[in-house]
């Protein structure tokens, strides 16, 4: 397997590639792009990490080097909120990065896996679907809007609410990936209940868990360690997907069936093609409920301006 990431030498990258050379299985290569020219002095530095994983990287303006022959591709290229902003002023300047990165992939790899990370994500994952379309390259079962900071943050907010460990929560977390279109099934986290005041207290915070990482690094960014171990978990299922392991679930922003909207987070079975079956979420409480109906209006909102973006 080659997995490359796309914009290697940031906060998150970097950290991503680490994580990656840690966890992949051996034999992988990491190919690491970012137009940053300290790039191949990433993948020098982690290439000194005793795994079997080969890193690789490339600096520049063209990531075709790095694009050749990947199966998977993360991208967390782009600019970072600072405070006061939401993840929709970062759209003037990463949706174009976005169209451009993901124009060379449906070029040099259009048969990749490709996972954004890049935000505003509810409409970067729409830029890149058309972009792939107008190529004559999208396989909705390829692509993927990467929201598995929403879960983990979940699991551990929860564990820390209910004295449990980590391990024991598992929770989807379905819808997209800003405010209130971030909703977390608390109804259905096993062997727990939360009062309504949990319920509203909870889902608000993981909402809003990005801005509270944002304000405490004071300008200096947003998530980005822990924004890293979401991407490799997430980039490390989709691997153990296409190498045929079975039953390997995560929830991800993905074209399903347009119940709700064209893109949607929602638990995802992972297979030797991307996407294997996009799953039921489940019934859900009269709170989620109303939670989903409430979001349609801005999630679609996001979708659209991504679209037109691409076909304006
Ligand atoms: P950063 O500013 O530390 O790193 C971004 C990197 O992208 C820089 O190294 C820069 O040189 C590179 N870059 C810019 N344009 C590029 C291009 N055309 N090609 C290749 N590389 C390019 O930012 P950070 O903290 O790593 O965040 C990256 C993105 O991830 C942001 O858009 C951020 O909002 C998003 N993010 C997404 C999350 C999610 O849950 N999906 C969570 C946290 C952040």
């Amino acid at each position: 397997m080659k997995v490359a990431v796309l914009g290697a030498a940031g906060g998150i990258g970097q950290a991503l590639a680490l994580l990656l050379k840690l966890n992949l299985p051996k034999g992988s290569d990491l190919a690491l792009y970012d137009i940053a020219p300290v790039t191949p002095g990433v993948a020098a530095d982690i290439s000194h990490i005793p795994t079997g994983v080969k890193a690789t990287g490339f600096a520049g303006e063209d990531p075709t080097p790095a694009l050749e022959g990947a199966d998977v591709v993360l991208i967390s290229a782009g600019v970072a909120r600072k405070p006061g902003m939401d993840r929709s002023d970062l759209f003037n300047i990463n949706a174009g990065i976005i169209r451009n990165l993901v124009g060379k992939c449906a070029q040099v790899c259009p048969t990749a896996c490709i996972g954004v990370i890049t935000n505003p994500v509810n409409t970067t994952v729409a830029i890149a679907a058309e972009v792939l379309k107008n190529a004559g390259v999208y396989d909705k079962r390829r692509l993927f809007g990467v929201t598995t900071l929403d879960v983990i943050r979940s699991e551990t907010f929860i564990a820390e609410a209910k004295g449990l460990q980590t391990d024991e929560v598992k929770i989807n977390v379905i819808g997209g990936h800003s405010g209130v279109t971030i909703l977390p099934l608390l109804s259905q986290v096993e062997d727990v209940t939360f009062t309504d005041e949990e319920v509203t207290s909870l889902t608000h915070r993981i909402q809003n868990a990005g801005t509270e990482v944002v304000e405490a690094k004071a300008g200096g960014g947003s998530a980005t360690l822990s924004m890293a171990q979401a991407a490799c978990r997430f980039g490390t299922a989709l691997v153990r997907g296409l190498q045929g392991e079975q039953g390997v679930v995560e929830c991800a922003y993905v074209e399903g069936d347009g119940e709700h909207s064209r893109f949607f987070a929602q638990p995802v079975l992972l297979g030797k093609e991307g996407v294997a079956e996009v799953q039921s979420y489940g019934e859900l409480s009269a709170f989620e409920k109303q939670a989903v109906a409430d979001m349609m209006d801005t999630l679609i909102g996001d979708i659209t301006k991504g679209e037109e973006f691409v076909n304006a």
